[in-house]
């Protein structure tokens, strides 16, 4: 027998990249908060099933296969959702030169132009209830890009700059959009990234780097911690940037980043990376 519908008063939420790390912590603490949650994974299958979720499969490298997804998704959730989390995405470590440009072009369009589909796909049904919330999750990267990311720095510049774009247009709606900015997080993150051919095993100056960059995620605060923030963010309901993560990382850092000047900021963080 199906579980009972939840209320009409239920608030529902989408979250992409729930299989693990921060969209599953995000999962749990929106269901924990009372909301009915769709969640996705490229395959279904590894998202457990429990009350109040919903298994979605979607893929950002196929476009058009995440447009139906979303649609038949947001169709079952009553014609709107309540939150859109774009959680989705991934890393890609190495130098420029080395990265394939099919690999570099299949990430800004993921991790930027298909998550931003989702955004336009979510926004007219929130706007004509007046009332919602789009929170892209970009990173701390916007403010300090990481040595070996270009792509990645660039999708969450670039997701950042659009969700404070959309924040402008959004004033008076009753809609928020939320640039959610996180330092270093504890997940599997690192595991998924995709090597090029002179990333971490590609000679003492990457492989340097890429040693101190999970180093930092060793010591990093729990998905879970970053789960709340975002809870919390939903309840002031309100546009703009939230940083998330260690207090150096979401304050202070950000905080001198503004007082020094941009060569200082470059030289900190390249000896923070190691990288010689
Ligand atoms: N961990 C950190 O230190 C950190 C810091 C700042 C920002 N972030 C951002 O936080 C978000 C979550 O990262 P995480 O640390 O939780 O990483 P994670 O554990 O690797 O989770 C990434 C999620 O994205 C999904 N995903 C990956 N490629 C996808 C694609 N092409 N289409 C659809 N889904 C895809 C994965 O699902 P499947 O593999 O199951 O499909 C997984 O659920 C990312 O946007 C990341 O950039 C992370």
């Amino acid at each position: 027998m199906n579980a009972p519908r939840p209320s009409a008063a239920t608030r529902r939420a989408f979250v992409t990249g729930a299989s693990g790390g921060i969209g599953a912590a995000f999962v749990d603490a929106l269901l924990a908060a009372g909301y009915e949650v769709w969640g996705t994974a490229r395959d279904a299958a590894r998202l457990p099933a429990r009350p109040g979720f919903h298994a979605v499969s979607l893929d950002l490298a196929d476009g058009a296969g995440a447009e139906c997804a979303f649609l038949a998704a947001q169709a079952d959730a009553g014609g709107a959702f309540d939150v859109l989390v774009n959680n989705a995405g991934y890393g890609v470590f190495g130098p420029v030169e080395t990265q394939p440009f099919s690999v570099w072009a299949t990430q800004i369009d993921a991790m930027f132009t298909q998550t931003i589909r989702l955004a336009l796909l979510a926004l007219p049904a929130m706007r004509a209830r007046g009332r919602g919330a789009i929170v892209n999750v970009t990173s701390l990267a916007v403010e300090f890009p990481i040595p070996g990311m270009s792509g990645y720095n660039a999708a969450k510049a670039g997701l950042s700059a659009w969700t404070l774009s959309l924040a402008y247009e959004l004033e008076g709606t009753g809609v928020a959009a939320i640039d959610f900015r996180p330092g270093d997080v504890r997940t599997p993150f690192n595991t998924a990234v995709v090597q090029a051919p002179e990333g971490a095993r590609g000679g003492d100056r990457w492989g340097r780097v890429w040693r101190r960059f999970e180093a930092m995620h060793d010591v990093a605060p729990a998905p879970e911690r970053i789960a709340d923030d975002l809870v919390r963010a939903l309840r002031r309901g309100r546009s703009g940037v939230v940083r998330s993560g260690s207090f150096f990382q979401a304050r202070l850092a950000p905080l001198l980043a503004r007082l020094g000047s941009a060569r200082l900021n470059h030289v900190v963080q390249a000896r923070y990376f190691d990288l010689r």
